[in-house]
């Protein structure tokens, strides 16, 4: 079972799942006292001025950032499912399994229903004659998945959550699930995946799925609204990590989860060397070949060296903590 072992080992140096304790927290992320780590850095170019980023191994302003990341995921959105699969063969789904293991959503889904109607079953017998629906501020299991795409991540949650089946029944869904992204094509892919798969019930009639255009760094949803807050494959992308990490915090209901997945830095040095010939040789060819766009491939290998390890972002998020 060499290829199982393998693949724990790399699962376990790409994925750190972390929980964020809760605090009650002023909504405007701008007032808290931790300093971006975007706006550290300075560049060597002497094109770019004012505070930098890095763009892959591009310094770039941190207003540029933003753009041109958009403009990768614009250029991917048609091809970036089957592309994951060439590029990991197959892993991926691997990594998104665990990560929907880690948040206990199918077991957490189970027990609520069950709940609930117990809960409808007993107000029946009792006449009672309040309103079966369930509005959707009072969903029992709130899910955001952040930088969610084409819905890989969120499609896993609404399946474990049985939602499809629940949509045969009237009244909203006990369990609602978020997809949001900054980039509008990712997001028109991952609806239109998303009713093919399931068709429209989930949309019109339960709402237990819905597919919002909105920035990590300040995300469109009022404070206290999620139990769980999922990220994969996304916080490298975004321009202000720590900004991110406190509009989690912010959206966040106290007891929520946050769990990201992420692409980070192997500890092992012939697999880091292995690793980097296929990231750096074969990564940016597959792009070219399969979805006839190299740099864009060239960038996300590049962002993934980019971005900061395992225990550093661990550490920042206990800082965050630390200071609200
Ligand atoms: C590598 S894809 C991951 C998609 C999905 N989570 C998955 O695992 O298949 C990264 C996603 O992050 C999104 N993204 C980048 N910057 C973002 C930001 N500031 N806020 C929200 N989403 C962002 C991109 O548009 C893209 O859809």
């Amino acid at each position: 079972m060499a290829s199982t072992s393998l693949c724990r080992r790399i699962a376990a140096t790409c994925t750190r799942t972390a929980t964020l304790p809760r605090r009650s927290l002023a909504s405007s992320s701008s007032r808290l006292p931790f300093s971006s780590a975007a706006s550290q850095e300075t560049s060597s170019s002497p094109y770019v001025s004012g505070p930098t980023t890095h763009f892959g191994y591009e310094s770039v302003s941190i207003n540029e950032k933003e753009g041109r990341v958009r403009q990768v995921f614009e250029n991917v959105a048609n091809d970036y499912d089957v592309m994951n699969d060439f590029m990991s063969a197959g892993l991926h789904r691997y990594w998104k399994d665990e990560l929907l293991r880690m948040t206990g959503v199918g077991p957490m889904s189970k027990a609520l229903r069950r709940r609930a109607s117990m809960k409808y079953a007993s107000d029946l017998n009792n006449n009672n004659d309040d309103d079966d629906t369930i509005d959707d501020s009072k969903a029992l299991l709130s899910i955001l998945d952040v930088a969610g795409g084409t819905g890989d991540v969120a499609f896993r949650f609404v399946d474990a959550a049985n939602c499809e089946e629940r949509s045969k029944s009237s009244g909203k869904d006990e369990v609602n699930v978020t997809v949001c992204d900054i980039n509008p094509e990712m997001l028109r892919v991952g609806e239109s995946r998303a009713r093919k798969r399931y068709g429209s019930a989930l949309f019109d009639e339960t709402c237990a799925l819905k597919f919002v255009e909105g920035n990590a760094q300040c995300l469109p949803f009022e404070d206290n609204s999620f139990d769980l807050y999922t990220i994969a494959f996304g916080l490298r992308n975004v321009t202000d990590v720590d900004m991110a990490l406190r509009d989690a915090l912010r959206v966040l209901k106290p007891g929520g989860r946050f769990l990201c997945l992420e692409f980070s830095h192997v500890q092992n040095v012939p697999l880091a060397q292995l690793y980097d010939i296929y990231s750096f040789h074969v990564i940016p060819k597959l792009g070219e070949v399969v979805a006839n766009d190299r740099d864009s491939y060239q960038y996300l290998v590049e962002s993934i060296r980019k971005f900061c390890t395992q225990d550093e972002l661990v550490t920042r998020m206990k800082q965050l903590v630390s200071k609200v």
